[in-house]
């Protein structure tokens, strides 16, 4: 059993109460390997702002779990080198799909777990968020629930439409279960491909896609109903055209890859959404500058040629969302 104490990581209470009361949103950054890792703590440190380092199931079999303890307890050692005294670093599961795994998150030195039962019937979605938060918070560790379901892919949990969170729905789950936040489905999903060009309208200037806007209506009925209470959007990565533009200009195909505006994020920061999940846009960027220097320089196999350059363009990436979301400065 290791405790995330132990490893000068924090669970996402104390966080979260402060971006909610202060109108703006902690970033979670999903990661995989080391580089990202780097790039989001270098980010953090400099801005000094909140992190939440999020890791997927697969990502945890892809880092392994030994390993990721360890990165976890570097990033912390690694955040304060750079002269962040106080570093505020949650490690998070992301789309837990199982008692057994949140469980072995919390032994193995999480700090925060998401427990997504969201396609499941609402009776069963209660019961096994409510199992999650009666082991999490014995370990003071912190749950993320999920009621609606996002279009697209949730690791293997799939929808392939997109049903709204019920305003009437939250304050009986939030109470049942204890959830410390709650993920809600306001029309974003995981993924580069979050609308079809049916669904969006072309700018006539610059012949790019305009996705519909969220649904801020509802993100209202829920705070009406649940006021100040922790809410989590997923899939906000915006998808910047210019990493778009060059992976495909580079040998890359990801034709009518369509994102989140990022103004409609900023808005949302300022409201009860407090952390607001990014994984796509940092793997555009990375892919982004690696396929630019191999196409560049074919003769290249040294990897820290092309993933240095990849770092380098997620530092840049990462600092701007800070700004978006309004983190920076947010901590000591
Ligand atoms: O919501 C899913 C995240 O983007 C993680 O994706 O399961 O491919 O690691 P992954
Ligand atoms: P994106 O695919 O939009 O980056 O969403 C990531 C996410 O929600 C992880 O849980
Ligand atoms: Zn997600």
């Amino acid at each position: 059993m290791v405790s995330y104490k132990e490893l000068g990581l924090v669970n996402t209470k104390a966080m979260f109460a402060k971006a909610v009361n202060g109108g703006y949103a902690i970033p979670a950054f999903n990661f995989n390997n080391m580089e990202q890792l780097q790039a989001i703590i270098m980010s953090a440190a400099e801005q000094k702002s909140p992190v939440i380092l999020q890791v997927s199931k697969g990502a945890r079999n892809y880092a392994n779990q030994t390993l990721l303890r360890y990165m976890a307890e570097g990033a912390v050692a690694y955040a304060k080198e750079l002269g962040w005294e106080k570093p505020e670093i949650v490690l998070h599961l992301d789309h837990g799909d199982s008692f057994e795994l949140c469980k072995s998150c919390v032994d193995t030195g999480f700090s925060s777990v998401m427990i997504d039962a969201s396609h499941l019937p609402y009776e069963e979605n209660i019961a096994l968020t409510k199992k999650v938060v009666e082991y999490a918070h014995a370990h003071d560790v912190t749950v993320e629930a999920e009621l609606g379901v996002l279009a697209g892919v949730e690791d293997e949990v799939s929808s392939a439409v997109s049903h709204y969170t019920k305003p009437e729905e939250v304050v009986d789950f939030a109470t049942r279960t204890g959830c410390d936040s709650l993920a809600i489905s306001i029309g974003t999903s995981h993924g580069a491909y979050k609308f079809t060009p049916a669904q969006c309208t072309r700018d006539p200037k610059t012949g790019k896609l305009v996705p519909p806007p969220l649904a801020f209506d509802v993100l209202a009925a829920i705070e009406e109903q649940l006021p100040g209470f922790p809410i989590v959007l997923h899939g906000s990565s915006s998808v910047p055209q210019e990493y778009v533009d060059i992976i495909n200009a580079n040998g890359g195909k990801l034709p009518d890859a369509v994102g989140i505006p990022e103004e409609q994020l900023a808005q949302a920061s300022k409201s009860a959404v407090c952390k607001i999940n990014i994984d796509s846009d940092s793997r555009l960027a990375l892919t982004a500058a690696v396929r630019q220097v191999l196409n560049q320089k074919p003769a290249e196999f040294d990897p820290r040629k092309y993933l240095g350059p990849a770092r380098d363009e997620m530092v840049k990436l990462y600092t701007h969302k800070i700004q978006v979301l309004g983190s920076a400065g947010k901590s000591e």
